[in-house]
């Protein structure tokens, strides 16, 4: 379970982008996280991973407290925190398994890592979750060869490596097309239920959060304004999130399509 509680963050002496979040998320539960940009979705991530450091407040991951971690807890606390990409972040030069094992860094030794001997059960791990994802016969491919989707399940079981307790995703689909997207949206909630995991995932495209996830949080100006289930999720709750900031993406998608037909949002 992962509770934040009051989370404030200013960046230098700039206005606070998050202004006192409270949040809990139960294991197996999928939140989506929406709001127009700049809200504050990915700074709440990053204040999680403690990749931004919090200005104040309370983060507990199965009770244990993150946010005043440093050193050696920290890195141990991190390798419980999964994470996956809108741009995939995978090294394109090394394998499939080689990136996927890649998540098993924060467990194994400097030299382990360099001479590349992980432990036989990181390997059947690796094989029985790129199995799991559909990837297992592109194991020794190199990564750049592979599709965005192909991509994206790499950047997933590489954070289901750590045997993480939470999986923060920011903007999965978001340089993905739609079809692939739904499939990242689908594979993402089975896997919350499979490993009863909590899973928070940053999403622009409101619809998409409306058919995939279970509950709705709503950023704006790094407030949190909405929080329920989808179906609560109306035209009000729309309006009050993105009013007067910028149309959300099924508006976009009523102007006529241009000449290179579907926009895939490859920002
Ligand atoms: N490293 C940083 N230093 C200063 N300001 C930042 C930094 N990262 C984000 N911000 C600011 O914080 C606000 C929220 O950004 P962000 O968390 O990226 O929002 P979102 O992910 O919802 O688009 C924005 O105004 C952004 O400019
Ligand atoms: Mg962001």
């Amino acid at each position: 379970m992962l509770e934040i509680s009051n989370l404030v963050k200013r960046y230098g002496h700039d206005e606070a982008v998050l202004k006192g979040l409270d949040l809990t998320v139960e294991g197996n539960s999928v939140v989506a996280i929406v709001g127009a940009s700049g809200a504050g979705k990915s700074t709440m991530l990053r204040c999680i991973n403690r990749l931004v450091e919090p200005t104040s407040g309370s983060i507990k991951l199965n009770g244990n407290e993150l946010v005043k971690l440093r050193g050696a807890a920290l890195r141990r606390a991190r390798r419980k925190i999964g994470m996956v990409f809108q741009g995939f972040n995978l090294i394109d030069r090394l394998t499939v398994m080689e990136n996927v094992l890649a998540g098993r860094l924060g467990y194994v030794s400097l030299y382990q890592a360099i001479s590349r001997r992980y432990p036989p059960a990181d390997i059947e791990r690796a094989f029985s979750l790129m199995e799991r994802v559909g990837i297992a016969h592109y194991a020794n491919k190199r990564a750049d060869e592979l599709s965005g989707g192909e991509r994206q399940r790499v950047g997933v079981v590489r954070a289901l490596m750590q045997e993480p307790e939470v999986l923060l995703a920011d903007e999965p689909t978001a340089s993905l097309d739609p079809r692939t997207s739904e499939q990242i949206m689908i594979l993402l909630q089975s896997l919350a239920s499979e490993l009863s995991l909590p899973v928070l995932i940053n999403i622009h495209n409101v619809s998409q959060a409306k058919t995939y996830t279970e509950r709705i949080v709503g950023l704006r100006h790094g407030k949190m304004i909405f929080d329920g289930a989808p179906s609560d999720f109306n035209q009000d709750a729309l309006d009050a999130i993105y009013g007067g900031i910028e149309a959300p993406e099924e508006e976009v998608a009523e102007v006529p399509p241009t000449a290179e037909g579907v926009s895939h949002d490859q920002a």
